[in-house]
């Protein structure tokens, strides 16, 4: 349907400049592999896996074909009380993948419900072994953990904090986030070596200042995605994991970007070597195509709820969504699962990370007012110097234009990221960066 001809007063667009984009309209009507075509017939490519989702790329059809069969099979069942038998196959195919004892899952829709679900076990467990006063969480500056209260908090997005501040939870605090821009501007493809401690503030300021025995859970991101592909230095999460050990405080990794091969490995917790206690994953999970998230968690967790002295008939987690475990979009998991694997798509995540990361490095850097590459996985941002006055105009604007000019990459801030989906050719990733640096060249 074209642009005059469709009804665009009501829909009020999430995370968008409605205002600009009433101007310019973006309206995508259909895709396949990698691209999308708009309702004026543009052709254009996802560089962005539709925000870190279809990365199996666009219309599956093992992936439609199961949520089709599985519409005709069970539409759907109450979640509570009730199971269904997508939802037991997919949580066992999705801990399967997930290292260590992560062998429980917990379905919700969002990586936002994903967050909330996960500081509500951290505080329930403490609870059921007597430590109730463990209720303090700590996030990472820049952080995002999704739109409700509780991943609002604990994640550390200046402009959440200016707004909704004064309504969010109280017993939060934040790590500074692992970024040395001075020294490690540019990372293609390997870990940074800092000579600065990111975490002795943990040690001797954040747990010293709320007693760490009143600390319920360390939530990050392993490497820092909405925020524009922060990369922490090596060793960091390895010893953030053996903080929490030393002070009985719970990690939660949130994967929602990071999950189901954006590494090159099954999960951010694989490429790095530690084993959360928490992992949040949504988005890739069902390519995108329909929602689903979760939080797989370690066994002692589960067992901990598991109370022999609490009466059968007692609910043990008193959380869950209706939509937990839809049986649809557990078959479309299933199914996204299975297509991974077939098509190898992690391995091949890995190897067009390499060309991706090589064809940022020697395209973009030294274009005007570029400040700064990191590549790590199939993801990279392109660091811009902010116009003054103005942050984000310029990677906005370089957004929009490279929208007209037939690529999709997302503005972050004054970052510009690129992180396609894993069949991504090497003719496409040169098409990305060609196009993206074309139009860094027209707005300097
Ligand atoms: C790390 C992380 N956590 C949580 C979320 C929120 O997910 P959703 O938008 O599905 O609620 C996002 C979204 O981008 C994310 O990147």
């Amino acid at each position: 349907m074209l642009q005059a001809a469709l009804p665009m007063t009501h829909h009020w667009l999430p995370f968008t400049a409605n205002r600009s984009f009433h101007k310019d309209p973006r309206v995508m009507v259909k895709a396949d592999g990698m691209v999308f075509t708009t309702n004026t017939g543009q052709q254009v490519l996802d560089g962005v896996s539709s925000l870190w989702c279809v990365a199996a790329g666009h219309n599956r059809k093992p992936i439609n074909e199961a949520i089709k069969k599985q519409l005709d099979t069970l539409d759907y069942a109450t979640a509570f009380q009730i199971g269904n038998d997508q939802a037991f196959m997919a949580a066992q195919r999705i801990a399967q993948l997930a290292p260590g004892d992560l062998n429980r899952v917990l379905f919700c829709n969002s990586g936002s419900e994903a967050a909330d679900t996960a500081m509500k076990l951290a505080l329930a467990y403490h609870r059921a072994r007597g430590e109730g006063h463990r209720t303090v969480f700590i996030g990472r500056e820049r952080a995002y953990h999704g739109v409700g209260f509780g991943g609002m908090s604990v994640g550390g997005i200046p402009a959440n904090r200016k707004v909704f501040g004064a309504a969010m939870m109280s017993r939060v605090d934040h790590l500074r986030m692992p970024h040395d821009a001075a020294q490690h501007a540019y990372i293609n493809g390997v870990e940074p070596v800092y000579g600065e401690d990111f975490l002795a503030e943990l040690e001797q300021r954040i747990l010293p200042l709320h007693d760490a025995s009143n600390i319920a859970a360390i939530m990050v991101e392993p490497v820092q995605g909405s925020a524009g592909w922060y990369v922490p230095p090596q060793g960091y999460l390895k010893r953030l994991r053996a903080l929490c050990d030393k002070h009985g405080i719970l990690l939660v990794f949130d994967e929602v970007i990071t999950g189901f091969g954006r590494m090159g490995t099954n999960f951010g917790a694989d490429y790095y070597g530690v084993v959360p206690d928490m992992l949040n994953f949504a988005k890739a999970v069902t390519n995108g195509v329909i929602p689903l998230g979760g939080v797989i968690c370690r066994d002692f967790l589960y067992d901990a709820l598991m109370n022999a002295n609490a009466p059968e008939h007692a609910i043990e987690f008193l959380h869950g969504y209706t939509y937990s475990g839809h049986p649809v979009a557990c078959a479309a998991a299933i199914a996204t699962l299975d297509l991974f694997a077939e098509e190898k798509l992690f391995e091949r995540a890995a190897q067009m990370g390499k060309l991706l990361g090589d064809a940022m490095h020697a395209g973009l850097k030294g274009l005007p007012n570029v400040v700064g590459i990191r590549c790590l996985g199939l993801a990279g941002a392109v660091e811009l110097a902010p116009i003054a006055g103005s942050p984000g105009k310029r990677a906005f604007d370089i957004f929009r234009d490279c929208f007209a000019h037939g690529i999709l990459v997302r503005s972050a801030g004054d970052n510009l990221v690129l992180c396609p989906p894993y069949i991504v050719t090497a003719a496409q990733i040169e098409q990305l960066v060609g196009t993206l640096a074309d139009s860094i060249k027209r707005y300097a």
